[in-house]
């Protein structure tokens, strides 16, 4: 396999070999219990898999095994409970007892940025050396976490290296596109399935593995026994490939609005409207078309630089891939000129922030706009009443406790009390079913900055409040 195709009538008849054949279930390995890992294991154990799970920060692995999961995902905990108590998905001591169960390991573990923009990878070559010398039969090792292109290979080499010349080693990428907040929907509902495998039986294994995932889509879209359209098999580093440029490519989508969003408040005409007008071509797409904060987390943020990483190391010109970042890193500047247009004087005055996840259905703040923003109110002497659904904890954490004007709030009225202007950060559906007379009257002076233009102007308006949004007359 040497090009990216969708998956052939070989595929269709390797699945179907599959099916048939009475073969001993594999027992599959998540090594990394993070947002890509836990859910990974918990929707391949509600496929009916048998999965063991690692996570080497021994804190992390007792909370799941105690039931709870460390971060908040919606269905999350449900499932975690369910299959602690079915008995398939099991978290064990360590990685090591991980690679000695599984048979197919999916190596899920950090690949977090250096401030050269490149991904440390000590993790994963960490786990590979493990596996390595861990090496006690066949094993399929599974590349799942984020990775630049190139990974799978030093993987492979590192394992190589390590196992003591057992060789009966296969690795493979299955890159994952779970959205946080949306990760165990998304499991169940896959745009597409990437194998990037280098043997048949690699390529089979993960078929496997994947038929009742493929099974239950395809009853549901009712094309017959088998729906591969969702599979693509192609090599290795074009499976990388095809992850990295997936995150590139929506992040470039959202610069692209923000920067419409930038000409339209320039000119007076409606990013809203540019956007939807824009979608309406099937060739371009509706989705990531919203223009606001800019967009932050772990993956799209990071995930752009490294490749802006790989194009440099690689003496490939990536201008596009940068201009895109620095769009990006511009967004919280342009909100907090909207706060001073509004304000005029920082000092002294008191802000109510609505959202500070990096997008609703999480309490991720990872590379979240409202940080930055935080930071540079209180570096001019704002108050902040700040207010999130999720969040919170998270904050807290982030910034020292003896942070001085830092308050942190229940509801979004107490951040609303006395303030003088509201911004509003992240779209969460329970502010866009606030009781606007209510704020109003509880804000000293009713000033509503909506980065993510959650709201009608004119209804805003309407209500008594001075209002601006993103790119929107
Ligand atoms: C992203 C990708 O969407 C997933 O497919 C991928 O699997 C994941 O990264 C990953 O690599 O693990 P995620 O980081 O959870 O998922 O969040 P997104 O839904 O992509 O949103 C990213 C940021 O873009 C958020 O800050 C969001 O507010 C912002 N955004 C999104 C916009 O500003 N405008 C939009 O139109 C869409």
């Amino acid at each position: 396999m040497t090009s990216s195709i969708e998956a052939t009538a070989g595929d269709r008849a390797a699945l179907k070999r599959t099916r048939t054949r009475p073969v001993k279930p594999p027992t599959l390995a998540v090594i990394g219990l993070g947002h890509v890992g836990l859910p990974t294991a918990l929707g391949f154990a509600e496929l009916g898999w048998e999965v063991v799970g690692a996570d080497c920060d021994a804190e992390k692995a007792n909370q799941i095994a105690g039931g709870q999961s460390p971060f908040f995902e919606p269905r999350l905990d449900d499932m975690l409970r369910r299959h602690l108590a079915s008995g398939r998905f099991r978290v064990l001591r360590t990685v090591q007892d991980a690679v000695d169960e599984g048979k197919v390991l999916f190596v899920c573990v950090g690949t977090p940025q250096r401030t050269d923009g490149s991904a440390d990878l000590s993790q994963v070559e960490a786990v590979a050396r493990t596996i390595g010398r861990g090496l006690n039969g066949y094993k399929l090792i599974v590349e799942k976490s984020t990775s630049p292109v190139r990974t799978a290979e030093q993987i492979k080499r590192t394992i190589a290296r390590y196992c003591n010349g057992n060789r009966e080693f296969d690795v493979a990428v299955n890159p994952e596109f779970l959205r946080e907040g949306t990760a165990c929907a998304d499991f169940f509902n896959p745009d597409r399935i990437v194998l990037g495998v280098e043997s048949e039986h690699a390529r089979s294994l993960l078929l496997e593995i994947y038929r009742p995932l493929l099974d239950r889509l395809s009853h549901r879209v009712g094309v017959g026994a088998t729906n591969n359209g969702h599979v693509v098999v192609t090599d290795l580093k074009t499976a990388e490939l095809i992850k990295q440029a997936s995150n590139a490519f929506l992040a470039t989508k959202i610069s692209f609005i923000n920067l419409m969003s930038d000409l339209c408040e320039a000119t007076g005409a409606d990013v809203g409207e540019v956007a939807h007008g824009l979608g309406l071509d099937p060739r371009i797409g509706a989705a990531f078309l919203r223009a606001g904060a800019g967009f932050g987390g772990y993956c799209l943020p990071k995930d752009l630089r490294t490749l802006i990483r790989v194009g440099e190391d690689h003496g490939v010109d990536v201008a596009l891939l940068r201009a895109v970042d620095h769009i990006n890193e511009s967004r919280a500047e342009r909100i907090l000129k909207k706060v001073h247009q509004a304000l005029w004087i920082i000092g002294g005055k008191t802000v109510g922030i609505l959202g500070l996840a990096f997008k609703p259905g999480t309490d991720d703040i990872r590379e979240a706009p409202s940080l930055k923003i935080i930071s540079r109110l209180l570096e001019e002497g704002a108050r902040l009443q700040v207010h999130d659904p999720k969040a919170i904890g998270n904050v807290t954490r982030h910034f020292s406790a003896d942070t001085q004007g830092l308050v942190y709030c229940d509801s979004p009225y107490d951040a609303a009390h006395g303030a003088n202007a509201l911004l509003v950060l992240t779209e969460w559906d329970e502010y866009r079913a606030l009781d606007l007379v209510r704020i109003r009257r509880l804000m000293d002076t009713p000033i509503l900055i909506d980065a993510r233009n959650l709201y009608e102007p004119a209804l805003m308006r309407g209500h008594g409040f001075e209002y601006s949004s993103v790119g929107r007359p």
